[in-house]
């Protein structure tokens, strides 16, 4: 599995602790985050990551902001792309089970290095169960596609 991970400057230390976790459980990264002093608007972080999983340049995609809202909002402009702005396991295992969503969004200032690990492990191990689930996605990409 390969993670497309992106933040802004409120979430490099965060962004850093989740990259090594998922190193950690064997998971290819590419980090298109700003470092620690840099700094970024969440728009075009957000757009940089979603275009890497829309092009299917990377299985999922994780952004950090500082609330997760920015740019969850901003990702989810691009074709194809289910953000999903979480901030607890049970919403991030669900967002992948009936949303099929191929990005995770949270905030560095929301939620704590522990929970943000929890949240992204769920988020991975989780798959769409697809069946009815199947029709409601495609509803979504209809809206997507009417205009
Ligand atoms: C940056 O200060 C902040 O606005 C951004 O990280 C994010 O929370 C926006 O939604």
């Amino acid at each position: 599995m390969k993670i497309v991970i992106g933040n802004d400057h409120a979430g490099p230390v965060l962004k850093t602790a989740i990259k090594e976790h998922l190193k950690d459980r064997g998971i290819d990264v590419l980090d298109l985050g700003v470092k620690v002093g840099e700094k970024i608007d969440y728009p075009k972080i957000a757009e940089a990551v979603a275009l890497k999983v829309a092009n299917k340049q990377a299985d999922l995609g994780i952004i950090i902001c500082g609330t997760g809202i920015g740019v969850s909002i901003s990702a989810n402009k691009v074709k194809g792309i289910r953000a999903a702005c979480v901030s607890e396991p049970y919403s991030a295992k669900l967002s992948r089970e009936h949303n099929d969503a191929n990005i995770l969004c949270f905030g560095a200032r929301v939620v704590g290095e522990e929970l943000a690990k929890m949240i992204v492990d769920e988020f991975i191990d989780a798959e769409f169960l697809g069946e009815r689930h199947k029709r409601r996605v495609q509803m979504i990409t209809d809206i997507e596609n009417k205009r």
